[in-house]
């Protein structure tokens, strides 16, 4: 096998996690596009020994922010205030191991971003130009790109936000939108004056193709260096680094074009990685410069694909205009994941939501990160099954990780009370070759880990679970211990060797079993089932040791109690989250039912009327139909409706209805119904009376 090439791996590393707005709670989506890959990646090189930052915060400006504060009726303030802390603890407790969580509303980074601006701005990188923009005559406003929708250019979409398709992916510019309207009044928006500070991306593109188009070429992943490359192939423009906006963080100019203009929340938000690595440093004593000024430094940004363009075009352009930066090595996005069939979508609440699977599958955050590492969208889009979770964790973790691991730990509880058995001096050919097997995984899986194939990397992961099954079925310790005590003993420490190279590699991937696992083992040196004078210098569970044939010392005890890693899941469980889902999508299709508008003359037409039900009894022979005698207060009427499932006769009567008195009379089963009562239709198809709340006189109008 190929060795790896360390001497050029570099030491110090900034890893990025795109910053999340703060604006509704994480879901599956977000964690298999950017946090999981860059928690499993910190994770790695971390074990390594390596120096890492794993940045991470909320981004808690722009639009995405005020439309959300406009929609629960709060301020933005109590919008980011809610979801930040919400979304931190959802990623500490799914185990996404940030070195820190910051936030963009903080004093430090608004400080850092106008630094960054002003910086900018003084070495003359800017132009100040004064152009048209769209302003809503009616909310007296200049609107935001996302204030604006209407209809995508590229792709027909109809609702395609100012700066974004999020159908076809596409990034556009207001002016792009075929017949746009303001979200805020429905008006169709004016052409208005005003300045702002543009920073020329076209000036940047001869350099762009050089660094990126060149430079990049074989180690952007394809579908990152695709997008790149059509980018710069349609030709840069200047783009507006300021917003005419109430929230965000101010312009620090003192002129009166400055004048209620906040920075574009995509220069703020990068710089956001900057101040949160300065809060972490400040906090842990380092020097922040370390990770964005030195050389050898390596910048690894996590995002997803609708990122890309800003990672790998404006945010590189920014900071080689402000001069003092390292550039990203790589931008390792990912494309988007689906769900059962349907695209993610919040608003629909078509999506798996974290914080609820935390509560639903208390103490299964691996199984998540396993099936979503398993089908990871790294090349192109993917998709989420509840089916296929089930399957993965059934099949996999439970059946060959979960399997093996168990088997050889109670074996060895069993019969060398929980000592490490020490291996005889006679291997056979298969010991051997096991062993070998065994020394070859940490480095595959490193090299997949270094070029971002996470997918293929936890595959071997697997395979060397497989390998350790293989080997005890083949093997068959718990008929050899009749026999052969040494031989059995020679077998489980060689499957011993495996488990503890599983306790180290699983960490990036499955970190709360590598743990539990690594305890199990006895946990090195830690370890009190280690005798004192026995005990290792070293922490045995590093990456350098994986695949070690002496990783687990014959001088180790393994714990007593010796947990299951990974439990069956059963299908009761997968059929409540359908179950769920079928909600959201049988909510969904109430929305989109929405019948056409009608004016306000067809609704006056209909003439409603409280009435009272002062006699009901079913209809024979069916079992759906009550005739109800009702005092209307003009006159006593028969209505004939459909109501038996959810009422009994006797429960009715006395109660007041609501009832459309002018249908036209129809007859059925026999019986004159002269009109029609409303009725609620609830979300598992019952019916409820639509009432007044309180009683009212027979015969009096609803309008
Ligand atoms: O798309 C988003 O969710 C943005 N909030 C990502 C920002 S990444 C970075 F630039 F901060
Ligand atoms: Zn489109």
């Amino acid at each position: 096998m190929q060795k790896l090439d360390t001497s050029m791996t570099p030491n110090r590393y900034t890893i990025t996690a795109a910053l999340p707005y703060a604006n509704g709670p994480l879901h599956i989506g977000h964690i298999a596009g950017a946090y999981l890959p860059a928690d499993t990646y910190a994770r790695y090189l971390r074990l390594k020994g390596k120096d890492v930052a794993f940045i991470c915060g909320s981004d808690e400006h722009g639009a995405a922010i005020t439309l959300r504060a406009k929609k629960e009726g709060v301020t933005p303030q109590q919008i980011i205030d809610k979801y930040h802390y919400q979304m931190k603890a959802t990623f500490e407790e799914f185990g996404i191991a940030f070195d820190i969580y910051h936030r963009t509303s903080s004093e430090l980074h608004h400080k850092t971003a106008q630094d960054f601006f002003t910086q900018l701005n003084n070495t003359g990188k800017f132009q100040l130009i004064e152009s048209e923009q769209f302003f809503d005559e009616k909310a007296k406003q200049f609107l935001a790109d996302r204030y604006i929708i209407g209809t995508c250019p590229k792709c027909g979409h109809d609702s395609a936000y100012g700066d974004q398709c999020e159908k076809c992916g596409s990034t556009l510019s207001p002016t792009e939108l075929i017949n746009p309207k303001s979200t805020l009044s429905g008006a169709t928006p004016v052409m208005k004056k005003t300045s702002h500070w543009y920073l020329p991306l076209n000036e940047y593109e001869a350099w762009l193709k050089v660094w990126l188009l060149e430079g990049k070429k074989n180690i952007l992943k394809p579908n990152v260096f695709g997008q790149c490359k059509s980018w710069l192939d349609q030709g840069l423009q200047a783009r507006a680094m300021t917003r005419d906006l109430d929230w965000g963080i101010k312009v620090p100019i003192n002129t009166p074009e400055a004048e209620g203009k906040v920075l574009y929340v995509w220069l703020d938000a990068p710089i956001g990685y900057i101040s949160a690595t300065k809060a972490w440093a400040t906090a842990t004593g380092k020097n922040w410069e370390d990770y964005w000024k030195k050389e050898d430094t390596k910048l690894v940004h996590f995002i997803g694909k609708d990122n890309i363009v800003f990672h790998c075009i404006i945010f590189p352009i920014m900071l080689k205009a402000h001069s003092e930066f390292i550039l990203p090595d790589n931008i390792p996005a990912n494309e988007f994941l689906n769900l059962e069939g349907d695209k993610i979508s919040t608003s629909r609440n078509w999506a798996v939501w974290l914080h609820e699977y935390l509560q639903d599958f208390p103490n299964r955050q691996d199984t998540l990160r396993y099936v979503l590492t398993s089908i990871a969208p790294e090349t192109k889009d993917s998709e989420f099954t509840w089916k296929d979770f089930q399957t993965r964790n059934n099949s996999e973790l439970a059946d060959i990780f979960g399997n093996f691991v168990n088997r050889t730990l109670k074996l060895t509880q069993v019969n060398f009370g929980g000592d490490v058995p020490s291996r005889g001096e006679e291997l056979t050919l298969y010991d051997q070759q096991v062993l070998s097997d065994l020394k070859d995984f940490p480095e595959k899986i490193e090299k997949l880990l270094e070029n971002y194939k996470f997918r293929d990397a936890q595959v071997e992961l697997m395979n060397l679970a497989r390998l350790g099954n293989k080997y005890l079925s083949d093997t068959e310790p718990w008929k050899m211990i009749k026999f052969d005590r040494q031989a059995t003993g020679t077998i489980l420490n060689i499957a011993l060797q495996i488990v503890g190279s599983l306790a180290i590699l699983a960490e990036p991937f499955l970190p709360f079993a590598a743990k539990k696992l690594q305890m199990m083992l006895g946990n090195g040196k830690n370890s009190d089932l280690i005798p004192e004078n026995l005990r290792n210098e070293e922490n045995p569970f590093l990456w350098e040791n994986a695949g070690k044939s002496d990783l687990m010392k014959s001088y180790y005890k393994i714990s007593d109690t010796i947990e299951v890693l990974f439990s069956k899941i059963e299908d009761a469980d997968i059929e409540k989250q359908l179950a769920k889902l079928a909600a959201s999508k049988t909510a969904n299709k109430k929305v989109e039912d929405l019948k056409e508008n009608i004016t306000f003359e067809t609704f006056a037409g209909l003439d409603l009327r409280i009435a009272t039900i002062i006699a009901a009894e079913k209809v024979a022979k069916t079992k759906k139909l009550l005739k109800l005698t009702l005092d209307t207060g003009l006159d006593i009427r028969t209505v004939v409706s459909g109501i038996a499932e959810y009422y009994e006769p006797e429960q009715i009567i006395g109660k007041q209805v609501t009832l459309l008195a002018n249908l036209a009379p129809r007859e059925l089963k026999g019986i004159m119904s002269q009109g029609m009562i409303l009725m609620a239709e609830d979300k598992d198809g019952s019916l409820k009376f639509v009432q007044p709340n309180e009683i009212v006189a027979n015969g009096v109008t609803v309008r």
